[in-house]
């Protein structure tokens, strides 16, 4: 049975994505580093599929043991590729960082593939490579704006060194521009587990309903939309987690169309920060404590996927809804802070 290599494979994403591999009845084989994730989502993964992945702790920064790595697993038939640094504001003050994590390690892991003969490669990539769009919904030929963050930078040069090489090589990537992942895996075995200050919309909003947080601030009200608040394109991870296995198929069974292919990943649907809260309160009963607050800086209006090309030649489709999400969401929170 050949296995899929997860990077990151303990993250939020990565944890779910794992779980739908190996409902698919891949083998997986995780690496990750541990530095946003606690080595007990192995037991999350575990409980939900019965079946413990493999399980290497390593920096992807370090040559030596990567290629150690491949060395020792010699059956990798694809590649999906979540370790990364994802803080906006971090990559900002410390932007070499985020050249190094996000731009380095993809190079080494690429040199790895490209040396081995492992051929598929899955990019995950996210709608801030956009920044704010001229029209709306997003299609993935949208121009690729300037990116407002180092963060956003790493995505855009990291898909251009894709594109780079599946023109050169054997290597055929498809790249997932995710837009907002929220929600849980619905055993609430696995969920997202944000280190300190949440700084994502609903993983804030649980904390503040768990009592974790006094008060969820709304960054602004004041925007062009309907409500005034932020519109974002807010989707279920598990939704998420079955694109991967999707594009995974498409290049192990080589329906691939270009050898490097770029997939919006969200709904298609667009919902304001004051439109989640009102869901998030419906969905769980609860009454949030939220006050309005000056807008966030960075933050752009109004974002949401044309998923046309991925519903019609992926043949993927999200078919959560944002209460679903919002629901698993609350339930993973409970969970883990032992709440009935
Ligand atoms: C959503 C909306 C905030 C927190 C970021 C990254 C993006 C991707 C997803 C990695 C905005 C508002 C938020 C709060 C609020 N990550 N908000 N109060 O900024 O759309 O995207 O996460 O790939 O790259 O940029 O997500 O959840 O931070 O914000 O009012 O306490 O919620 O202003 O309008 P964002 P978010």
């Amino acid at each position: 049975m050949k296995k899929i290599l997860v990077t990151g494979g303990l993250g939020y994403i990565g944890s779910h994505t794992v779980v739908e591999l190996q409902k698919a009845g891949f083998k997986t084989v995780i690496i990750d580093d541990l530095s946003n994730a606690s080595v007990d989502v192995l037991d999350g993964i575990t409980n939900i599929t019965g079946e413990r992945p493999d399980l290497e702790i390593l920096d992807l920064k370090e040559k030596e043991a990567v290629s150690e790595f491949f060395n020792k697993y010699t059956d990798i038939t694809g590649v999906i590729h979540f370790a990364a640094s994802k803080a906006v504001g971090e990559s900002v003050e410390n932007p070499l960082l985020y050249y190094e994590n996000n731009v380095g390690t993809l190079v080494y892991l690429l040199k790895e593939c490209s040396d081995r003969g492992i051929k598929n490669f899955i990019f995950s990539s996210s709608c801030t490579v956009y920044g704010q769009p001229d029209s709306l919904p997003i299609t993935e030929d949208a121009p690729v704006k300037p990116a407002l963050s180092p963060y956003g930078n790493t995505k855009q040069i990291s898909e251009e060194i894709l594109a780079d090489l599946c023109n050169v090589s054997d290597i055929r990537s498809i790249s997932l521009r995710y837009f907002n992942p929220i929600g849980a895996h619905e055993s609430a075995e696995i969920g997202e587990l944000p280190l300190g200050v949440p700084q994502n919309l609903v993983p804030f909003i649980t904390q503040t309903a768990a009592g974790v947080r006094e008060q969820l601030s709304v960054f602004g009200d004041d925007y062009p939309t309907p409500d005034g608040s932020c519109v974002r394109d807010y989707i279920h991870i598990e939704d998420l987690a079955e694109a991967h296995v999707v594009a995974l198929k498409r290049l192990l069974s080589e329906e691939n169309k270009e050898r490097f292919e770029i997939f919006n990943i969200g709904t298609g649907k667009g919902s304001s920060v004051l439109e989640v809260i009102r869901s998030f309160e419906e969905a769980t009963g609860l009454k949030l404590n939220y006050k309005i607050v000056d807008r966030r800086p960075g933050d752009v209006t109004k974002v949401y996927a044309d998923t046309t090309k991925a519903n019609s030649e992926l043949g993927w489709k999200a078919s959560r809804s944002i209460k679903d999400a919002l629901s698993s969401a609350w339930e993973w929170e409970k969970q883990v802070r032992g709440i009935d």
